[in-house]
This record gives structure tokens, C-alpha cells and sequence, in this order.
């Protein structure tokens, strides 16, 4: 590894470490799931420098977050600081891994659900985020599932619903499927590949 790219790892590293203080702890560092048999992958975080460019469009007005897979909860933190007083979710399938984020944010208006986004997704979710939560298969499981929501959104929020899927090893679920839309969303080179889906009626 180079100089420069050494100091870009110690800028991220001191960003992440000192964001999260803020939430409470730091949270770095990977938990290899016990869930692989249903297809998850590892509870990994996210830099927080890699989010503003996956939001640069920002929200809807009414807009309900979802974070796919919310893990130790930095996608969570990080919504709480930029996008204050927006309804949130953060679904998550290992229950030890959600516990302690459930507890760690029990001071903020977040909502924490343990168990699986196939059957959990909630009825007024408007902008779902992905960090390569899951294979492929559960990926369509998820689209089903998605498709049902966006048939049935509740009064006064907004559709259709959006994904934004970061580091999207499976996007090909989306591309195959007329009732989606996608394009990729511009990051830097050293960054993870980027997708925005819409769901539901193209006329939108
Ligand atoms: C790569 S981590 C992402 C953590 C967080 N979203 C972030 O960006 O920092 C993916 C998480 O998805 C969770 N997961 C996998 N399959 C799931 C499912 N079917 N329903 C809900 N969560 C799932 C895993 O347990 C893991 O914690």
C-alpha cells in the first residue's frame, strides 16, 4: 500500500471512529453471520464517507427510510445527523446484531426490527438502503416483496418506492424485471458500484 493511500485509510478510519462517538460507541469491524445458510452476508459497516454521494439527490417530502440489513446501525447514525425528523427503520436478521443497536440508539426515533426484510419490510417504507445485504435469491424474495408495497402504499407517502443499492453484486434481479427501473448513481472510482431502482408504475 502507498503513502496516499495509507493517509485515505487513516482519514476514514478517524471519521468513522469519531462519528459514531457521537452515536453513542464505535462500531468497526466485521461479525461473520450465523445466518450464511439463509443467504446473508457478514455484518460489515459502511464508511460514512461513502454515503453522501448515494444521497445527493435527497429525500421526498414524507419520506420513510429503510436500511436493509442495518447491521451495528451506520447507515442509521448517519440519517439521524443528515436527514433529522424523517421517519426510519433498520431491519436486521441477526437478532444479537440488532439488540445491541436496538439498545445503543434507544435514545433516538428509530425503529430497530429483528427478523427478515422478505416478510418485514414495513408498509409505509419509501427509500430502502442496501449494502449488499444478501445473495440472489433473497434478493427476489425482496423484490416480491417490494412489488407488494408499492401496490399498497399508505396515504401521504410518497411513491414510488426507491432502492438504493450500494455495492450491487446482484442488480440483474432488478434489470431482469419490467416493473423496475435502474440507474447507476455516480460515485468515485475507489468506491463500491451504485444503483437507483424504482418500483412500481414506470409513468411515475
Ligand atoms: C453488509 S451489512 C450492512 C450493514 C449496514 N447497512 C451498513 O451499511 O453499515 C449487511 C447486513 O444485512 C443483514 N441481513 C442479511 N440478510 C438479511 C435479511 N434477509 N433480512 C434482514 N437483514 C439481513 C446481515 O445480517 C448484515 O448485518
Amino acid at each position: 500500500m502507498n503513502t496516499s493511500m495509507l493517509i485515505r485509510r487513516f482519514k476514514r478510519l478517524r471519521q468513522n471512529y469519531f462519528f459514531d462517538r457521537r452515536f453513542g460507541a464505535f462500531i468497526g469491524g466485521t461479525k461473520k453471520t450465523p445466518f450464511a445458510h439463509m443467504g446473508a452476508e457478514n455484518t460489515a459497516n459502511i464508511a460514512y464517507e461513502e454515503l453522501p454521494p448515494l444521497f445527493r439527490d435527497g429525500l421526498r417530502p414524507g419520506e420513510v427510510l429503510v436500511d436493509v440489513g442495518c447491521g451495528k446501525g451506520r447507515v442509521l447514525n448517519w440519517w439521524l445527523d443528515t436527514f433529522p425528523g424523517y421517519r426510519m427503520y433498520g431491519i436486521e436478521l441477526d437478532e444479537d446484531v440488532a439488540a445491541e443497536t436496538e439498545t445503543r440508539l434507544r435514545n433516538y426515533p428509530v425503529t430497530i426490527v429483528i427478523g427478515d426484510i422478505r416478510t418485514l419490510a414495513p408498509e409505509d417504507g419509501t427509500l430502502y438502503f442496501l449494502f449488499n445485504p444478501f445473495n440472489a435469491d433473497v434478493m427476489a424474495g425482496f423484490l416480491d416483496t417490494l412489488k407488494k408495497r408499492a401496490a399498497g402504499l399508505p396515504d401521504g407517502v410518497p411513491g414510488p418506492i426507491r432502492v438504493i443499492y450500494y455495492n450491487c453484486l446482484h442488480l440483474h434481479v432488478f434489470e431482469a424485471d419490467p416493473d423496475c427501473r435502474v440507474t447507476l448513481i455516480p460515485v468515485p472510482p475507489q468506491f463500491h458500484r451504485a444503483a437507483l431502482i424504482t418500483i412500481g408504475s414506470q409513468d411515475d
